[in-house]
């Protein structure tokens, strides 16, 4: 078979190679043009996954407004908004509680209730947005297919037929699409391959913090997280990401203690929550939220057997603030210091932070990006760390802040509830007399 005529190149040494010009158009909200790698690409199609009201359509609409505005790249442009999900009264709602329904994007972003994924290709070819939103991949269809709206072969032939109008009309696409907790709709997996990006909107829908992560890029880097707060005008930029998901109360209580973690390249301070309660008849509770329960049973077994703190019949429960769900070992230490702490009933010092994966033998090791946490942490005015010791050399220097290399469990304990705030100190001695 031949090959077809644009490839029919001859082949070019990598350095004579040009590079591709890439145009970005920017959404106009800059955490999740971070995420994107600068903005949408023309041609492109991006993928929008999350649970359902998670705040998909927000976000989009949000974008779609931001888009039609055309930030500092010339005059307004139009959006397509194609919704199988929403009748158009109902994302008409949406937009005034946006405040969405006047001015440029009222009259620049086009709605259309239409699930027929022909007719969607035929109105963007012959209106020729700047970006075309398919709100949801699950719930169009391509007439001649057999098979219900998200099935795998519907999904699969939609996304293609979308990706083909993206890349002939230089149109960005982006398609929404619901994932289950258990991650068990078809759609989205069979997608990830054909799409450019796959972002995943993330967070408990009942805590207000949300998370933007890129899966997948072809047009930029995965290393990028956006944090929003969901609030009553919608999906707001937070001013200080990386504080948002450390605890709000002024109240520091036994079991909370504060950890610092990379999403990406991006570090973020997090309050790690435990409570401990002597537990009832039968096996003990170890309920977790974020946090891997797994790693939760194994932090308890290395605290009893290796740092003399014993839990082994205690109901046990466990969570990151603001919603958040991590899997960074660096939080082991945090998590270790608050079982501790909630069991000691011993407040940990509020500018106190800990930073470490703990070992099944109670040992300290250490983590990957450990001076940029360290350097967020002493920004955002925390003093005290305890980092694991390393065999090379001492811990980073970090001004203002007293750096603490441990080797094990039990010695990071010893510092970080002997050195409890002067508040826990008082307290304990009016409960002494
Ligand atoms: P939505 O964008 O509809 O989620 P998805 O498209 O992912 O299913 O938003 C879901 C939730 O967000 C909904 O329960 C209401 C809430 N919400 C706000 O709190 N503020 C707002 O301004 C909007 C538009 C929605
Ligand atoms: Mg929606």
């Amino acid at each position: 078979m031949a090959i077809g005529p644009e490839r029919a190149g001859r082949p070019q040494s990598l350095s004579n190679l040009r590079e591709a010009a890439l145009v970005r158009t920017p959404t106009g909200i800059d955490e999740l043009d971070r995420v994107l790698g600068g903005g949408l690409v023309p041609g492109s199609v991006v993928l929008l996954a999350g649970e359902p009201g998670i705040g998909k359509s927000t976000l989009l609409l949000q974008a779609a407004a931001g888009l039609a505005a055309g930030g500092a790249v010339g005059a307004g442009r139009d959006v397509l908004y194609a919704t199988g999900e929403e009748s158009a009264g109902q994302v008409r709602l949406r937009a005034g509680r946006l405040g969405l329904l006047e001015g440029v994007p009222g009259d620049r972003i086009h709605v259309v209730a239409e699930s027929e994924v022909g007719r969607i290709v035929d109105l963007a070819q012959e209106m020729r947005p700047v970006v075309l939103v398919v709100d949801s991949i699950q719930t169009v269809t391509v007439d001649d297919l057999e098979g219900p709206a998200g099935s795998v072969g519907q999904v699969r032939e939609c996304a293609l037929r979308l990706m083909e109008v993206a890349k002939r009309e230089g149109i960005s696409v982006i398609v929404v699409g619901h994932v289950t907790k258990d991650g068990t709709l078809a759609g989205p997996k069979t997608l990830e391959h054909l799409v450019d990006a796959v972002l995943s909107l993330e967070g408990e829908s009942n805590a207000s913090l949300r998370l933007l992560r890129a899966t997948k890029n072809r047009f930029g880097s995965t290393e990028e997280v956006g944090v929003f707060e969901m609030v009553e005008s919608g999906l707001e930029e937070l001013a200080d990401p990386s504080r948002a998901f450390l605890g709000e109360s002024n109240e520091h209580a036994p079991g909370s203690v504060a950890g610092a973690t990379l999403e990406g390249a991006r570090p973020l301070l997090v309050e790690v929550q435990a409570l401990v309660a002597p537990g009832g008849y039968g096996s003990p509770r170890r309920t977790s939220a974020g946090i891997d329960t797994n790693r939760l049973s194994l932090l308890i077994a290395v605290l009893g057997r290796r740092a003399g703190v014993g839990l082994g019949s205690h109901d046990v429960y466990a969570n990151l603030a603001g919603g958040l769900s991590l899997t960074d070992p660096g939080l082991d230490l945090p998590l270790a210091l608050a079982l501790a702490s909630s069991m000691r009933d011993k407040a940990v010092a509020k500018d106190l932070v800990a930073i470490g994966e703990v070992g099944l033998l109670g040992e300290l090791r250490s983590v990957p990006g450990l001076e940029r946490r360290l350097r967020e942490a002493a920004r955002l005015g925390f003093r005290t760390a305890i980092v694991p010791k390393t065999r090379r050399g001492g811990p980073p220097e970090m001004p203002g802040m007293k750096v603490l290399a441990v080797a094990n469990l039990r010695e990071a304990i010893g510092h970080a509830l002997a050195d409890a705030g002067p508040a826990d100190g008082a307290k304990a001695a009016a409960d002494g007399g």
